[in-house]
């Protein structure tokens, strides 16, 4: 009986090992494919390997557009990422750069990019508490975190776009087509912004020379943060362009940070020479939560 066993043991020993080494030998050839296409390890978790397994066949296709989306938690945040996610899934070769104005990345927008079928990478910068005041610029931490992240991770042979996509716009698809063309820096008209139907760059013979607006004309760049975008390889060749706290007034945001990289002579009007609004500053109510309860009522909890 004993005999038995030990004979039958030996013969499918070696078969048995055969298996394991070619299961090994597969598997090893997996994860080396795998790897070509997973991005580099701080990218947070980035989806779309379709996407990326196409710019991997072929480098000299579109410029990646690099959407920085500052965010922070409130009532209507995940109704407002999910609109702009919506869209921006149907963006081609783009990669969305979310930073949370928080001291750690939060569940609910790591779950919401997780989801979204969206490229992106993750970060997160609290703003100081002494920033936190009416009158204060905003977001500036944030976008500075994401312009760090892009010097730190891109490099000359990326071609690619930077756009600021702040949360509460609403995108027109034909907006990334316009803007991906950016050479240097690239303008168009915002609708429903600085108390006007639209704010637009005036352009004569296809160089902008002034800007049509309601509020402070005198601006060097009187521009909204979703009127323009900047070819990549300019935020690279000038690492120290950033965002200001320091002397910077309320809505000077952006002529502070276009100062540092172009001037009014060199911009590129899109858009139609600047005559088609195809993003809109759309602003979500204030949402009234005046029948919240003061503790849970609701028997589950329900991420709104
Ligand atoms: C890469 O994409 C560009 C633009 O779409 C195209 O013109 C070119 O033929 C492609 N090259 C290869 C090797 O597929
Ligand atoms: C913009 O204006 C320039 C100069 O007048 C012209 O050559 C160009 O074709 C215009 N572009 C568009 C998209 O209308």
């Amino acid at each position: 009986m004993k005999s038995l066993f030990y004979s039958r043991f030996f013969i499918l020993l070696p078969w048995a090992l055969i298996v394991i080494i070619v299961i090994d030998i597969d598997t090893k050839r997996t994860s080396v494919r795998d790897a070509r296409h997973v991005p580099p390890p701080r990218e947070g978790g980035a989806q779309g390997s379709r996407r990326t397994a196409r710019t991997a066949a072929n480098r000299t296709a579109l410029p990646v557009i690099y959407a920085v989306t500052p965010t922070y938690t409130r009532a209507v945040q995940k109704a407002e990422l999910t609109r702009l996610s919506n869209t921006f899934r149907q963006v081609p070769d783009f990669h969305w750069i979310v930073v949370e104005d928080a001291g750690a990345r939060t569940e609910l927008v790591s779950r919401l990019l997780a989801r979204s079928g969206v490229l992106h990478t993750h970060l997160h910068a609290l703003t100081p508490r002494r920033y936190k005041r009416s009158g204060m610029p905003r977001a500036t931490e944030q976008r500075n975190a994401a312009l760090g992240w892009l010097r730190a991770h891109r490099s000359r042979r990326t071609r690619g776009v930077v756009f600021f996509a702040d949360d509460d716009n609403t995108y027109s698809l034909e907006l990334f087509e316009e803007m991906r063309s950016t050479r240097r820096v690239s303008v168009w008209p915002v609708g429903l912004v600085g108390g006007r139907r639209y704010e637009r760059p005036l352009v004569e013979k296809g160089r902008v020379v002034g800007w049509y607006t309601g509020w402070r004309a005198d601006r060097p760049f009187a521009i909204d943060m979703a009127g323009f975008a900047v070819n990549l390889q300019v935020i690279l060749a000038n690492p120290r362009a950033v965002f200001k706290r320091r002397g910077s007034q309320p809505g000077m945001q952006e002529s502070d940070f276009l100062k540092q990289i172009t001037r009014v002579e060199e911009l590129e009007p899109k858009a139609g020479n600047c005559t088609q609004v195809l993003v809109w500053h759309t602003r979500t109510e204030k949402v009234n939560l005046g029948n919240e309860p003061k503790r849970r009522q609701d028997t589950v909890l329900i991420e709104v």
